[in-house]
């Protein structure tokens, strides 16, 4: 237990539940010949005893996790682009109607979202501190700022822009510890009548499903609705509506106004009744999730020493950063999961960060099917199961470990 940790959002006491251990950066895939300087930090999650935010206990210096050569793009999902494509949509039917509607997004990755609202003439911004899907995003024509947002970029944006009617986030508000100077710019920049919409792994889906991948090294914060509406408060901001996502395991999206710019909607107050039902901040709540947590990994591990005695042959199916979280703290490497496909280009031919399992592109897949597919990339479910029909025709079956360890 770390006695020093503070909340980031109050300064109030973090009570840890559980601890992974040593892990590597989520997303720092290793060349075969070069992992002698890999970093590793402790990955342990903890609750504040007083505005229950769940937070890692250490923090990263993001310079290590968003630079130039930042893997992830968030245009490898068909259902994710929809998903963004969708909300766009709704965001200029509802939002940007004014006169010369102006709409800010941080952490735009490719531009899969903006590029709906880049289409439509509306004006907008991203804000990317990753080189190299930042400039995914520039070649879609979208006008983007190479930066990590915080007080000091908003008030510039301020200045040269002037007030944003929609600012928006998708899974990159939970990405940055340092929220309060992010809500301090939010509050300078957001016009009076405007919205601060974001959407992040909601926690309560995470304590249900046990889907305790999704905390890496990346992910510092783990909202709820309590959470995030006391926090809201602290910067005269107030949470004003929540909506549940299907996407990335189950997700809410929040959106906060100006305090007393508009009226709540009923679905806060029953989702925080919900959580309040569900004792989500009580620590036998926590300490029953980090059980679940301890047998999923022994189910895991049986499951694939069980096969490979039998001489199975079993390949993994996405190099997600939540892998990183199973494979390091299971102890599963090549000797039980010989190679991982993935249709990143920037992750094909690496070695995923700790675990050392060869990234091959998806063709690698069907030379010839293996038995079983771990699938790491278990959010993507539907669509990389109709995609690969090919696979269980074939006779092969699909391993998951969320909510618990099965196959299918
Ligand atoms: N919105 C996309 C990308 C999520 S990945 C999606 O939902 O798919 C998180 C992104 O946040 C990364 O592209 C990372 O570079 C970016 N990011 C990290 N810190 C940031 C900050 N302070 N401001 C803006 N973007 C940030
Ligand atoms: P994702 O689960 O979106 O996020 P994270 O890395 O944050 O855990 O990552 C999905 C990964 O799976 C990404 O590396 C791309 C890969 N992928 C495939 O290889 N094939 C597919 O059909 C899909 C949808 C994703
Ligand atoms: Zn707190």
């Amino acid at each position: 237990m770390s006695a020093t940790s503070r909340c980031r959002v109050c300064a109030g006491s973090l009570a840890e539940f559980f601890d992974f251990g040593r892990q590597p950066l989520s997303d720092a895939f290793v060349r075969p010949d070069d992992f002698a300087d890999e970093f590793f930090v402790r990955l342990a999650v903890g609750i504040c005893e007083s505005c229950t935010m769940v937070q890692l206990m250490e923090e990263i210096p993001r310079d290590r996790m968003f630079h130039e050569d930042y893997p992830y793009v968030s245009s490898g999902s068909a259902v994710m682009r929809a998903h963004f494509e969708k909300l766009a949509r709704r965001l200029l039917a509802t939002e940007l109607t004014g006169e010369d509607p102006f709409v800010v997004e941080l952490g735009c990755n490719d531009g899969v979202m903006l590029k709906a609202i880049a289409d439509a003439g509306v004006r907008h911004l991203g804000v990317e501190p990753s080189g190299g899907v930042a400039e995914m995003a520039h070649a879609k024509g979208i006008r983007v700022r190479k930066d990590f947002f915080e007080e000091t970029t908003a008030r510039d944006i301020l200045a040269t822009d002037g007030r944003a009617d929609v600012i928006y986030a998708a899974n990159t508000l939970c990405h940055i510890p340092y929220i309060e100077s992010i809500l301090r710019g939010v509050t300078a920049l957001l016009a009076p009548t405007g919205v601060f919409v974001f959407e992040d792994p909601y926690f309560s889906e995470i304590v249900e499903r046990t889907s305790f991948d999704q905390i890496y090294d990346e992910h510092f914060y783990f909202f709820t609705v309590r959470a995030v509406q006391a926090m809201a408060a602290r910067f005269d901001l107030e949470l004003v509506d929540v909506e549940r996502l299907p996407v990335h395991g189950g997700e809410v999206r929040y959106t906060l106004a100006h305090a007393g710019a508009r009226t709540p909607t009923a679905a806060v107050a029953e989702l925080l009744a919900d959580e309040n039902k569900r004792n989500l901040a009580a620590m036998p709540t926590l300490k029953g999730f980090a059980r679940n947590v301890e047998r999923i990994r022994d189910d895991l591990v049986a499951l694939l020493r069980d096969l490979r005695d039998d001489g199975k042959r079993v390949v993994g199916y996405g190099a997600t950063a939540k892998s990183a979280t199973v494979t390091n703290y299971c102890g599963i490497g090549p000797e039980l999961v010989p190679f991982v496909c993935d249709t990143t280009v920037a992750k094909q031919g690496k070695l995923t960060p700790g675990s050392h399992i060869p990234v091959r592109e998806p063709s690698a897949f069907a030379e010839p099917y293996p038995d079983y597919a771990l699938l790491f990339a278990w959010n993507h479910a539907e669509e990389i199961m109709a995609k690969e029909r090919a696979f269980r025709e074939a006779g092969g079956k699909w391993i998951l470990y969320v909510p618990e360890v099965h196959v299918v």
